[in-house]
């Protein structure tokens, strides 16, 4: 596996891959889902791309940029026993010369004012922005995000689409620890005791889920319900919500595309998690 962490670097290292070129961009700290990620990539792609890169423009000063885990050395052994062909780690410096305060920004209106834009009102438009500079940089005809961020997910097909980007957007299913908790970098923040009660969101989701079937069921009054259920097993619920999982904008009808989304902080941990109504996953 070759490493670039310069762009004169990447171009040059791009001129060796075969296509079509898989891209699967992440901030490090690798686990199972994101090797899933590399994996389901080298398996419809004839060559792979990684990203490594804590992305400054999506952090907030509140949130945890700073103290995010990075562990270079660690994460390219992964990613090299997975079958990726290239990990492209560039510094600050190398993505935003001009300093990140005043960086062209690439924002996606509507979808990313719901959920999770809500409380982190800048956090899409910094992702927008990294993930159109590394399409740019990296040219894949396919890239790869987790369904685990479903809004993130439905942000980039929705962007890659108004701007057209000659690439198409894949959304993998969200790889989980047995006791069903989504694997995530944060979950590293939850003390032994928050860790047993974590797998309860998606529990609480789950259970949400297959109540939407109820006959004459208010989509509403559930999601009251699940908030206060969160609460009482000791999260501190940010949302819970039952949307179309297109447009993310809340509904009122049974329709066959309706997930349902929940984010709450356990301790020092923001977790997020979402399940398909259809399937009831
Ligand atoms: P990061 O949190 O490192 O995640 C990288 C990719 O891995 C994302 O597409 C995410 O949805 C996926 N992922 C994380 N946990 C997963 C799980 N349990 N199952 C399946 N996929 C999972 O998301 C980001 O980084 C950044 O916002 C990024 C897109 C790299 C832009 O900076």
């Amino acid at each position: 596996m070759r490493i670039a962490q310069t762009k004169t670097d990447l171009r040059e290292a791009l001129e060796e891959l075969n296509r079509p070129i898989g891209l699967v961009p992440t901030m490090g700290n690798l686990h199972q889902g994101h090797l899933d990620l590399m994996q389901w990539s080298t398996r419809k792609t004839a060559s792979t791309i990684a990203t490594i890169f804590v992305n400054p423009l999506q952090f907030s000063p509140t949130e945890d940029f700073s103290s995010y885990p990075r562990m270079l050395a660690e994460d390219a052994k992964k990613l090299e026993s997975n079958g990726v062909d290239l990990l492209f780690a560039p510094s600050d410096e190398e993505m935003y010369p001009h300093g990140k305060e005043t960086h062209t920004n690439v924002t996606v209106p509507e979808i990313t004012a719901t959920l999770c834009g809500q409380s982190r009102p800048t956090h899409f438009a910094g992702v927008t922005t990294v993930v159109t500079k590394l399409f740019h940089l990296c040219q894949p005809d396919m890239a790869f995000f987790g369904e685990k961020d479903w809004q993130q997910l439905a942000v980039i097909k929705r962007m890659t689409q108004e701007l057209d980007f000659p690439l198409e957007i894949e959304g993998v299913p969200t790889t989980r620890h047995s006791d069903g908790l989504a694997m995530s970098s944060r979950n590293q923040y939850l003390s032994e005791e928050e860790r047993q009660i974590a797998p309860k969101l998606f529990e609480t989701l789950r259970h949400l889920a297959n109540k939407c079937f109820t006959l004459n069921v208010d989509f509403r009054e559930l999601e009251t319900a699940g908030a206060k259920q969160l609460e009482d097993l000791g999260f501190r619920p940010d949302y819970v919500a039952i949307r179309d999982e297109n447009t993310l904008q809340p509904t009122t009808k049974f329709t066959h595309d309706l997930r349902v989304f929940g984010a709450a902080y356990l301790g020092k941990a923001r977790l997020i998690d979402n399940v398909s109504v259809n399937l009831g996953d």
